[in-house]
């Protein structure tokens, strides 16, 4: 009868024979990620960037939203790895000025100082990627949402790409079936996309993310559309980076209230009541208007699931000394 190698070594069925397969297997496993990743080489990571992240919100509420927001477009455009945070140089373009990100994506200046508090307490250790998705998870928590563990191990990009990030966040414009791809080529289900949209119960929106939709669509609450369009003139270049609150009543507030809004045609974006017009995400849309406990378990879900969109580990990439530049 034919028998696999490992067969074989269980055959032979000593407790040294286990033991080796157990080292052996869980060096195969170094592509995944940890949550106990820096427990021993920085016990104080976690504690750092907590209190860093606490201080920046307390200071702007706003911040939470912007670093969760980070780490999302970090993680959709190749990966959990850090790209995002790198500055363009004269040779070299990154993702920061490519059209879903610039003069949008913020929050780089509290990285830094994150990522300078952590140096300090451990040299060289911890990646740009991970304190991305901690600060997430940690902004979330400071406006009132869910916690979860955060899987650690991800490492740093030495390159960025522009066109990618052009291509692989999504727009606001785009229709149900065009989100479901998008997030269906991140590994991620219909149901993360309905449970990861309700980021957006936090923070705001520039005018030139919602013109079209106030001005030109009929599935929208006639009254939200109006008294958005005060501060949002109808022509483009007028208005363009006047901010609207994602969800009109609560937006420094993690809760569910972006779900309620749906169901009154209050999305703010396009993309956002393409979640609740008639299609296939209308019942998971209601569930979670109904029940926040639910929409915090599968987002917690979700999150983990986003964090783990191909990361580096083991020997590739690197651990960035500053996380706007490769070492
Ligand atoms: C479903 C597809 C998504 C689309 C089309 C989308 C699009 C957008 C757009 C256009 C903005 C406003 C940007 C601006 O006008 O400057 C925004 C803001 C934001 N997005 Fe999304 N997003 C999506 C999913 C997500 C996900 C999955 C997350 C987090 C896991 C997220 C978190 C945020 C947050 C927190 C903000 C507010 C940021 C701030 O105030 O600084 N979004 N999004
Ligand atoms: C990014 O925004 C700045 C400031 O508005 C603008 O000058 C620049 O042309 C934009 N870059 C790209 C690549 O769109
Ligand atoms: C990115 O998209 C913008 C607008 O959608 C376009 O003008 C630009 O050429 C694109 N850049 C790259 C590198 O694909
Ligand atoms: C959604 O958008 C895509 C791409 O723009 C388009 O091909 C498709 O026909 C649209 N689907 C619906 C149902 O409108
Ligand atoms: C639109 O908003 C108004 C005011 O908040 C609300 O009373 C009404 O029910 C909403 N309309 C729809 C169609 O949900």
């Amino acid at each position: 009868m034919y028998q696999s190698p490992l067969q074989s070594v269980m055959a032979i069925s000593n407790p040294i024979a286990c033991i080796v397969l157990l080292i052996i297997s869980s060096w195969c496993v170094n592509g995944q990620l940890s949550p106990t990743f820096y427990d021993k080489s920085c016990p104080k990571a976690l504690s750092t960037i907590k209190a860093a992240v606490a201080q920046a919100v307390a200071k702007e509420k706003r911040m939470g939203a912007s670093l969760l927001r980070l780490h999302f477009h970090d993680c959709f455009v190749n990966g959990c790895d850090g790209w995002i945070l790198l500055d363009d140089t004269p040779t070299f373009t990154g993702e920061k000025t490519a059209a879903p990100n610039n003069n949008s994506v913020r929050g780089f200046e509290v990285i830094d100082t994150i990522k300078t508090q952590v140096e300090a307490v451990c040299s060289g250790v911890v990646s740009c990627a991970d304190i991305l998705a901690i600060a997430a998870r940690d902004s979330v928590v400071e406006l009132g949402g869910p916690s979860w563990t955060v899987m650690l191990g991800r490492r740093d990009s030495t390159t960025a790409s522009k066109s990618a990030a052009n291509t692989s966040i999504p727009a606001p414009t785009l229709n149900l079936s065009a989100l479901i791809s998008s997030f269906s080529a991140q590994g991620l289900s219909r149901k993360d996309l309905v449970a990861l949209s309700g980021s957006h119960t936090i923070g705001q929106a520039r005018c030139t993310s919602f013109r079209a939709r106030i001005y030109n669509e009929y599935q929208i609450n006639t009254s939200f559309a109006t008294s958005l369009k005060a501060n949002c003139p109808s022509t483009s270049g007028s208005g363009d980076n006047n901010l609207a609150p994602l969800d009109l009543q609560t937006p420094t507030v993690f809760e569910n209230n972006y779900y309620k809004n749906l169901l009154s045609q209050k999305g703010l974006l396009h993309s956002d009541q393409q979640l609740f017009i008639g299609g296939s995400t209308d019942l998971r849309v209601k569930k979670y208007s109904l029940h926040q406990k639910t929409f915090f378990k599968d987002f917690k879900a979700a999150m983990v699931k986003m964090g783990n969109i191909k990361p580096l580990t083991g020997t590739k990439g690197q651990i960035r000394k500053n996380c706007r530049k490769p070492n």
